[in-house]
């Protein structure tokens, strides 16, 4: 597929998805929503891809959904296309995904980092849900996701005031797992891609589903859930070497099986 608002490439067992809409700071309309889909499509069924990473530029990750895009939509327009339905495809996905986020992640860019697994941060990210300088709210999310990583009292302070938070308070409040010099944002990401690509692949798929699990359902039901997952892993290949490996004061040699 010729894609004309991401870059797609592959780097070892890693995909990257750049988003590159550079003229609107990475405004995500649905042409690059669709793309972005459409590269972690192919990720997804490429046997020799074990972790994705999302970036955009360094100056913006992305500044928010696309607001030329949506400015003369009607109410029932908005309510029918229900567009946000494919962007949640994104947070819906089964290898793991890591938003490799410098410059602005505003709006729908903030609630598309979220949609990743986790957020690591360059030292001059922004963060923010400022669709309500803009007469709405967030829509794709923030509302929603980012109150679960950063608690009501900040989220609402974000949300209403539409305020930009820098990223020593996004990584203290919850949001950023590590913040990474500007310079360094992406050999660390593909750092942490790297190494998780080099687990087995079913034990890496089993622990998101089963974190993600832990934002669906009680604490019970989540702690059976994960018992039963863990179990499961008993019926794999890369349980009996990973544990063989360990006895044998060697490294592992997964075969994703
Ligand atoms: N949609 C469309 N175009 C955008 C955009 C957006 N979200 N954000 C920036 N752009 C465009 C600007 O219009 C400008 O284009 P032109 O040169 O053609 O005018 C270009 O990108 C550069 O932007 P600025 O000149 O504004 O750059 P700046 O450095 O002065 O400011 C900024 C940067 C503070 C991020 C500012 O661009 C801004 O406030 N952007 C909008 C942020 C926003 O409101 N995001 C929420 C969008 S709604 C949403 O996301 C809904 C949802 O929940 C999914």
């Amino acid at each position: 597929m010729a894609y004309e608002t991401v870059i797609v490439e592959v780097k070892g067992k890693v995909g990257v998805i750049t988003l590159n809409r550079p003229q609107a700071l990475n405004a995500l309309n649905g042409q690059l929503i669709g793309e972005v889909n459409a590269a972690i499509d192919g990720f997804e069924a490429d046997a020799g891809i074990g972790c994705i990473v999302l970036t955009g530029s360094e100056k913006a990750f992305a500044a928010g959904a696309d607001i030329k895009e949506m400015q003369g939509r009607t109410f029932p327009e908005t309510y029918l296309d229900d567009k946000f339905e494919t962007w949640d495809r994104i947070g819906r996905r089964r290898k793991p995904i890591i938003a490799a986020v410098a410059g602005f992640a505003l709006g729908g860019g903030c609630e598309l980092a979220m949609m990743c697994d986790f957020i690591i941060a360059a030292d001059n990210a922004k963060f923010g849900q400022p669709e309500i300088n803009l007469g709405v709210i967030p829509g794709a999310g923030g509302t929603q996701r980012l109150t679960r990583a950063i608690g009501k009292a900040k989220a609402m302070d974000l949300c209403l005031t539409g305020r930009m938070m820098d990223v020593v308070e996004a990584e203290r409040a919850g949001l950023v797992a590590r913040i990474v010099p500007l310079a360094e944002l992406m050999a660390e990401a593909l750092k942490a891609a790297d190494a998780i690509a080099a687990k087995s692949l079913p034990s890496v798929l089993m622990a998101k589903e089963s974190i993600n699990r832990a934002f669906e359902v009680t604490l019970n039901e989540g702690l059976r859930f994960e018992r039963r997952i863990f179990s499961s892993l008993f019926a794999t290949q890369d349980q009996k070497e990973g544990m063989a490996a360990f006895t044998e004061k060697r490294k592992p040699d997964f075969k994703n099986g």
